[in-house]
Order: C-alpha cells, then sequence, then structure tokens
C-alpha cells in the first residue's frame, strides 16, 4: 500500500525520533524515485576485451527495467550527472505532452548537475522504452536507454516474460571503446550510424536456460541507431502479440523472417520445442546468414505436453480509429541523402543548393525543408482524424516515429494495418497512415534512424 507522506510524518512523530530524519530516506514518501544519467563502464565486448565506458542510468547500459502496472504511475526524478545537457522520452507512451521530453519542443535540457521530475500516467498496457531526446544520436548510441513495460491488469499465463533489447555499437576492435565521431557525414548521409558489434540487453554472453514446452513472452526492442534486425526463431514456436505495445486483435504465428526497426517493439509469445540437450535460438539474419541473437538453452521438460495457443491480448482503451474517409489530408515527401533527387531545401529559413546542405552537415528534407521548423508539419485540433501520405523519394529505408499518438497504415484496399508509433518505409514507396489527434500538445514526427534525424528527417504535429 501506498503510504502518504502526511501518514509518514506522523508515524514519524508517533515514534517520537524519526521526526529529525530527512523525509526523502522514505520509501512513499513524496520524493521521487532517482533515475541518474552517469558515466560508467560495463563489460559489453567479451571478456577478452576490456570495459567499455558508456553513459547509462544509473551508471547500467541498458538502464533499470521500470514495470508498472496500466494506469499506474511512472515518478521519476532524472539526475544528469553527465557532461552534457539531456532529457528523457518515453517512446510510445500516450503520454503528457509536458512529460514526453523533446528538448527545444516540450522542455529545456536539463543542464549537467540539474535535475527534472518525470510524473505520468501509463494508459496502456504493452513495452515502450525510454531514452534520451537531446542529441539522441550521441547519447542513445553511448547507451541511454532501458525498457518500460507496463503489465496487464490480467497479465497472459507464461512462464517467464523476459525484455531484450538489441542494439549494435560502433566500437574500436582494440579498445572496446565506444567510436565517438557522432557526426560523420558518410552516416548520415547514407544509412546511419551502423555498429559493428551486435548484442542483447548489452551483454556478449547473454544467453538463458530453459525448458521443453515453458511458455516466454519476449519483449523486443530495437534501440540501436540505424540497424534494421532481420529476426527469425529456431527451436520455438511463437505468435506476436503486439507491435510498438499495442495488442493485435489476433495473435499472428511467426512462421517467417521479420523485421524490427530503429524504435519498434514485438511482443512475442514462444513455446520451446527445441529437445533438452539443444539450444533453441532467436536468430539474427546477417548477409542471409542466421545467427544466434540470443540462445536459450533446453536443460530438461517442463510439461510432456504443450499449451494451446495464446489467446489476444486485452486491447488498450480508446484505440479506435474513425473517421478515415473524411479525414484531414497530409502528404509528407521526404528526399535527399545520398544517391538522392535533392538539390535545393530550405535550412533554417534560407533557400540552399545541396552543395550548401552537404556543408552544412544536412541531408535530408521533409516537403523542402531541413529539420525544425518554427510552424509545426500540421496543425490539428483535439479528435480530428488526419490520413496522412508519405513518400519516400530516397534510396534508403527510415523508420518514421509519431511522438503521443499511434497509427495504422491504411493499405491499398482500404483496410488497416496494425497499430503502431513507429513506421519502416523502403526507398521509393509511397504508403498512408491515418490517427487520431487525441492527445492535446507538440508532437515530434521523425526517422528513428537518429543519424538522420540530426541531419534533417524532424518534424513536428501541434494538437490544439
Ligand atoms: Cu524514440 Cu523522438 O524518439
Ligand atoms: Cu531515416
Amino acid at each position: 500500500m501506498k503510504q502518504t507522506r502526511r501518514e509518514i510524518l506522523q508515524a514519524g512523530s508517533a515514534a517520537g525520533l524519526l521526526g529529525a530524519l530527512p523525509i526523502a530516506g522514505f520509501a512513499g514518501s513524496g520524493a521521487p524515485t532517482e533515475m541518474r544519467a552517469q558515466q560508467s563502464s560495463v563489460q559489453l565486448a567479451p571478456a577478452q576485451f576490456p570495459q567499455t565506458n558508456i553513459w547509462g542510468y544509473d551508471g547500467q547500459m541498458p538502464g533499470p527495467v521500470i514495470r508498472v502496472k496500466q494506469s499506474g504511475q511512472v515518478e521519476r526524478r532524472f539526475v544528469n550527472d553527465l557532461p552534457q545537457a539531456s532529457s528523457i522520452h518515453w517512446h510510445g507512451v500516450r503520454i503528457d505532452n509536458a512529460m514526453d521530453g523533446v528538448t527545444g519542443l516540450t522542455q529545456e535540457a536539463v543542464e549537467p548537475g540539474e535535475s527534472f521530475d518525470y510524473n505520468f500516467s501509463v494508459p496502456d498496457a504493452g513495452t515502450y522504452w525510454f531514452h534520451a531526446h537531446n542529441r539522441s544520436v550521441e547519447q542513445v548510441a553511448r547507451g541511454l536507454y532501458g525498457a518500460l513495460v507496463v503489465e496487464e491488469h490480467v497479465a497472459p499465463e507464461v512462464d517467464r516474460d523476459e525484455v531484450l533489447i538489441l542494439d549494435d555499437w560502433l566500437l574500436n576492435p582494440e579498445t572496446a571503446q565506444i567510436d565517438l565521431e557522432f557526426e560523420a557525414p558518410h552516416d548520415r548521409s547514407h544509412a546511419g550510424r551502423r555498429g559493428n558489434f551486435i548484442a542483447t540487453n548489452g551483454r556478449a554472453d547473454y544467453q538463458q536456460s530453459v525448458k521443453r514446452h515453458e511458455r516466454l513472452r519476449l519483449r523486443l526492442i530495437n534501440a540501436a541507431n540505424a540497424r534494421i534486425f532481420e529476426l527469425a526463431l529456431s527451436g520455438m514456436e511463437g505468435w506476436a502479440m503486439s507491435y510498438d505495445g499495442m495488442p493485435l486483435e489476433f495473435p499472428e504465428k511467426v512462421d517467417r523472417n521479420f523485421l524490427l526497426s530503429p524504435g519498434q517493439r514485438v511482443d512475442l509469445i514462444v513455446d520451446i520445442i527445441a529437445e533438452p540437450g539443444e539450444t533453441a535460438h532467436l536468430v539474427r539474419i546477417d548477409d542471409q546468414r542466421g545467427i544466434s541473437q540470443a540462445p536459450f538453452k533446453v536443460d530438461g521438460e517442463a510439461t510432456a505436453t504443450r499449451r494451446p495457443s495464446p489467446a489476444p491480448l486485452p486491447p488498450n482503451p480508446n484505440m479506435e480509429i474513425g473517421g478515415v474517409d473524411t479525414a484531414k489530408r497530409l502528404r509528407l515527401n521526404m528526399e535527399g541523402g545520398a544517391m538522392g533527387q535533392l538539390n535545393t531545401a530550405i535550412l533554417e529559413g534560407e533557400q540552399k543548393s545541396f552543395r550548401q546542405l552537404v556543408q552544412a552537415n544536412q541531408f535530408w528534407a521533409f516537403n523542402g525543408t531541413v529539420g525544425m521548423t518554427e510552424y509545426p508539419f500540421a496543425q490539428m485540433t483535439r479528435g480530428e482524424t488526419a490520413r496522412l501520405e508519405i513518400y519516400n523519394d530516397t534510396s534508403f529505408p527510415h523508420a518514421m516515429h509519431l511522438h503521443g499518438m499511434h497509427f495504422r497504415e491504411i493499405f491499398k484496399d482500404g483496410s488497416l494495418g496494425p497499430l503502431r508509433d513507429t513506421f519502416l518505409m523502403f526507398g521509393g514507396e509511397t504508403r498512408e497512415i491515418a490517427f487520431v489527434a487525441h492527445n492535446p500538445g507538440k508532437w515530434l514526427f521523425h526517422c528513428h534512424m537518429l543519424s538522420h534525424a540530426a541531419s534533417g528527417m524532424m518534424t513536428w504535429v501541434e494538437v490544439s
């Protein structure tokens, strides 16, 4: 039970001794739990390598898992012990705008030595994550992220529930230190900053031991700067239960490879079917080769038979996207990058040639404008539905993320795709999404390939 500050004070004076102690020392006293962004070092690369210097929440990479019940409250005092200003964005949460953590749009950057209190409710169950949102291309690559798990009131029956955060790091192959060239023009103008070392939950030796016929819930999060993970299952049979936190109406059997772009999540329920003595794997496909991303060693049998297929997760509240036919029409052209067609665009209010953009280390434009604008890309009234056609007129894939609201793809036949907050688009594609502007405030809309976001692919939507 949550004790109020008043109750603590009364208990203190009743005891006659505790009155002099600092109130912050008591759990539930009203002072939020701290989460400190700190420099530290972790054994990221295999044991024969030195430790890697990182920036992490509470010095950990990934940061501590935050678990909270649906419709509960997340309260953290973010303390910045870094040499750089920072902030925390709670990716995918239908959050109060003031808590969204976007520096320069929803809050001031938290300077070194300062703190900021995040306090918000979580209306939706599912797998979310949090990460730095100031100089994200650097701060996320240095390790400032973690999982936010919002538990259903009635959770599905599984033997265990595991968060698997997938990431790649660009490491010096001798020293195992993170490459500090975060603004490399080649990364920005091509596929983004891609690492040379790939791991799960920040460990080279991630592994689990399981029993045959155990059922696991795997919460996959792609925290990479730019890598699109192509994944498959081996020795286990699984169902996709939700994307980007939002439950599917019908679980989808995983019977082929699937993609997870930066920023995206998928919740899987998997049954271990490998025999005792064998190893089941979450497999990553790299250059058409299957590599173990996460091994699950089978060391016995849980039961003789398997469970029936899982029932869908309970839906989250008020997720209907109505009024698609009469919706406000918006269009976004993505342009630029290497091998693109962009000749000229507006940067900070001035028309520039592509050559001038390159000199400014800027490469991408939305509707002819590079980076953030003074006025929003779209101005909407609360409750209004928008359909947004997006044309990827570039040679690269992009993972577009809308803050604060989920959307669905509208397919050519008029049917709707699953709810998502991050949407992967390949070069040359035109696709359409729809969302309801139910959440007032200023919401960023950007590519989650963070080098792209830092070099032009960023805009915003205002809901009033
Ligand atoms: Cu996960 Cu604006 O980002
Ligand atoms: Cu991009």
